[in-house]
């Protein structure tokens, strides 16, 4: 019994506690695994060249600013993996607005954006905590 009683409270300890003062390791473990800020790079750059090159959907992209589109993916990523970005474009209604994107359109870039995800080499776990991201804002994308 004695035992159990130290394993909960060791556990207790260690599991979730965060020491004011230290970074908050749980809180950016998916921007660690994405490589921190140059794997996050190298992915919207494998992402861009996908979407680039998929007659699908590259016409939506005809009269976008790459620069700034790259840039805000990044900051986004960054943002939402738990890294030191904030991000600073518009809500994700309001970037799509006007497109009337389909769900076609949608499945298309999570194509792109896996096939990305396999270029740079990110472990399979990573990829999952990566779509789980981009899933949830399949509403304020799609058929805005
Ligand atoms: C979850 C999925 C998606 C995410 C996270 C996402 C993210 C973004 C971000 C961060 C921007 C820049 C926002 C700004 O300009 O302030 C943007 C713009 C844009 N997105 Fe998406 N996007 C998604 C899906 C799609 C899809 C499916 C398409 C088309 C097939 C698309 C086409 C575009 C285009 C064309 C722009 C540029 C708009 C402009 O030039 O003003 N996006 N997106």
């Amino acid at each position: 019994m004695k035992a159990l009683y130290l394993a909960i409270a060791l556990l207790a300890m260690t599991g979730c506690a965060s020491s004011p003062g230290k970074p908050d390791v749980q809180k950016d473990a998916l921007y660690q695994s994405l490589g921190g800020m140059p794997g996050i790079e190298r992915l919207v750059d494998a992402a861009l060249t996908q979407v680039h090159g998929d007659l699908r959907i590259n016409l939506f992209f005809e009269n976008t600013d790459l620069a700034d589109l790259r840039r805000l993916l990044i900051e986004q990523i960054c943002q939402a993996s738990g890294g030191p970005c904030t991000y600073t474009g518009r809500s994700m209604e309001e970037a799509h607005s006007g497109m009337n994107l389909s769900e076609a359109d949608f499945a298309a870039f999570v194509e792109d954006l896996i096939a990305a995800m396999n270029t740079v080499q990110l472990a399979e776990s990573t990829q999952q905590q990566v779509l789980g991201l981009f899933g949830p804002m399949k509403p304020q994308v799609v058929g805005q």
